[in-house]
């Protein structure tokens, strides 16, 4: 048995033990989210998320685009990135769905003549990973 000089000390260690398994369990919780959404994202585009976050950068969509997490993309002259896989519309045209996320991508100019975002050149390739990054934003 304990004695009762120690109880307190054992009170905090459980405390602590427990504070430390719920956050424990939040972690993993939302890394398993992650993990879910990039799933998803990729079965939907056969692209490759963490290849279309870099060709996102590479190709400077940031200097137009804001995107939390990545410091480059800050720019104010097109929409937002975050919840682009939520909305219903892109480009104020096509229905949101992949082949006409990465028709966007590739060929916004076609899509949608004048509008300011420019066409940048986009492979097919790289028009299925970005896609498949953007879809992780919802
Ligand atoms: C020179 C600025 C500029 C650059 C660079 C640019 N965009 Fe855009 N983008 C825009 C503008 C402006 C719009 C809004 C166009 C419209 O609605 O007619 C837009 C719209 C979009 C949309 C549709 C979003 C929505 O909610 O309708 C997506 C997706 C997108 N851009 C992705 C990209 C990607 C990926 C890149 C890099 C390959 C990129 N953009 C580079 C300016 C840019």
């Amino acid at each position: 048995m304990p004695s009762p000089r120690n109880k307190p000390l054992i009170a905090g260690a459980l405390v602590a033990g427990a504070i430390l398994l719920g956050l424990g369990g939040q972690f993993a919780h939302s890394s398993y989210e992650a993990a879910d959404l990039r799933h998803r994202a990729e079965a939907m585009t056969g692209g490759d998320v963490k290849r279309g976050k870099l060709a996102f950068s590479r190709y400077g969509c940031g200097g137009c685009h804001t995107a939390t997490g990545l410091p480059q993309a800050n720019g104010m002259v097109g929409p937002p990135i975050d919840g682009v896989g939520a909305r219903a519309i892109i480009g104020g045209r096509l229905e949101n769905k992949p082949d006409n996320l990465m028709l966007w991508i590739e060929n916004p100019q076609k899509v949608s003549p004048g509008t300011a975002m420019p066409n940048l050149g986009v492979t097919p390739r790289d028009a299925r990973d970005i896609a498949a990054f953007l879809y992780t934003r919802t």
